[in-house]
């Protein structure tokens, strides 16, 4: 069931300037609706469009809806002191670039600055936000994720986008978030942080189990699940520290990252920390078995068969658990089959405060994918989180622990 935001209506307007750019999609129509759900809130919005935004609606549409004329040159003419960029952005207490295109996201992640939209961004020192417009192909692409990432690791925030129908007729993740959404973020007050002060361990991606020196055992375990928790834990006011397998993610702002390669450095580096931290998340895919003998030298080729005897890995989650000053410990079940009894037989057996499942081998979420849904288990209690992106998804899995780890800590 998608979550429903309204722009509510305050008795007290919220004076804030808003200098809404748009760029151009599809999507640019919603944000007419957009100006008009801020301005009934009390604030004062300006509107800038790139040239492409201009062919999908018309500029008049905005200057009458806002009240303020609308800006797309970067060099204007008509302010006097041939600036008017750097004024806009001084002006502003928020910028949102709403739709905020992959061409445009790209310019910004790599400083550059051809055009009106792009040169604010780089001037503004207030808060910027996002709402990302695409078709799925492209919001799915590497190289625009890691744009994403590289914005999110400068402070930008990210509303959306939102899954559905798009209008190149394809479905999946892309779709703007809808204007009273934007609203709701830009404008919400800030939150009682649900996780100020507390100390969060957090494992994650793969390991990699040496055969040899040049061959290894690892999965596909891309690490994104892990690390969206630790920037959500972050943004929730925890010290974050990431023991992280070997991954292709920027760290998020403000985490610190321990880096290993092996299911055995993983565990050392986890449990020489654990009793020093409130909350243990283990999202890494740890290896179960790792080679028994390690050799020295690179095995030749030589018999049509071979065999390599592997020995059971040590438990991180559950050891973390057994510790005198364990910490509130949050385990991860990836299930092909029969989800609900595995994951609730793990959170016993494993004696964890909490186990989050989700299903793997299935054609949407789980390893690598961009977006995820879990089932998440703990003693006597349950929570569905939906299929939606994996940032999203752990602002709601950490919204969920925090809410678990603050009532057993008050008992
Ligand atoms: N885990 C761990 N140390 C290991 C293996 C797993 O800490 N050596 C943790 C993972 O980080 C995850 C949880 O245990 O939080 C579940 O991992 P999973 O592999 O799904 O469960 P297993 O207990 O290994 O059981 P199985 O592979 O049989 O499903």
């Amino acid at each position: 069931m998608p979550l429903r935001f309204e722009c509510k209506n305050q008795d007290i307007p919220i004076n804030k300037q808003v200098l809404l750019a748009i760029c151009g999609g599809i999507a640019a129509y919603k944000s007419a609706e957009l100006v008009r759900l801020l301005r009934k809130q009390g604030c004062e919005v300006r509107v800038v469009m790139t040239h492409s935004a201009r062919e999908f609606v018309s500029p008049l549409t905005f200057q009458a809806l806002s009240g303020n004329p609308v800006h797309s040159e970067l060099l204007d003419i008509d302010e006097e002191n041939a600036m008017g960029h750097i004024n806009l952005a001084r002006w502003a207490d928020i910028v949102v670039i709403a739709p905020a295109t992959a061409n445009t996201i790209a310019k910004c992640a790599h400083g550059l600055a051809d055009d009106l939209v792009t040169t604010l961004f780089l001037v503004a020192t207030c808060p910027v936000y996002m709402a990302p417009a695409m078709n799925q192909a492209m919001w799915n692409k590497s190289v625009t994720q890691d744009n994403i990432r590289t914005l999110e690791s400068y402070g930008v925030s990210f509303i959306g986008p939102n899954a559905g129908d798009q209008a190149c007729g394809e479905t999946g993740f892309g779709r703007m978030a809808e204007p009273a959404e934007i609203c709701h973020q830009l404008l919400a007050e800030p939150k009682a942080e649900a996780l100020q002060g507390v100390k969060v361990l957090i494992s994650a991606g793969p390991t990699r189990e040496y055969i040899d020196p040049v061959r290894y055992i690892t999965n596909r375990s891309s690490g994104k699940m892990g690390y969206a928790l630790a920037r959500a834990a972050a943004q929730a006011g925890a010290n974050v520290t990431l023991v992280s397998g070997p991954v292709n993610l920027a760290a998020p702002r403000g985490v610190e990252i321990v880096n290993i390669e092996t299911a055995a450095q993983m565990y050392d580096a986890v449990l020489t920390r654990a009793d020093e931290n409130d909350i243990y998340i283990g999202a890494a895919a740890v290896a179960d078995y790792s080679p028994a003998l390690i050799e020295k030298d690179k095995i030749k080729k030589q018999a049509e068969q071979t065999s390599l005897v592997l020995q059971q890995t040590k438990d991180i989650l559950a050891d973390v658990a057994r510790l005198a000053n364990t910490p509130f410990t949050v385990g991860f079940a990836a299930e092909t089959n029969d989800l609900a009894a595995y994951a609730q037989e793990k959170l016993h057996k494993k004696n964890v405060d909490m186990i989050a499942a989700n299903w793997v081998g299935q054609e949407q979420g789980g390893f690598d994918s961009e977006q995820n849904a879990l089932e998440v288990y703990w003693d006597k209690g349950h929570a569905s989180l939906a299929m939606m992106a994996k940032n999203q998804l752990a602002e709601q899995l950490i919204n969920l622990i925090a809410t678990k780890f603050n009532e057993k800590n008050r008992i």
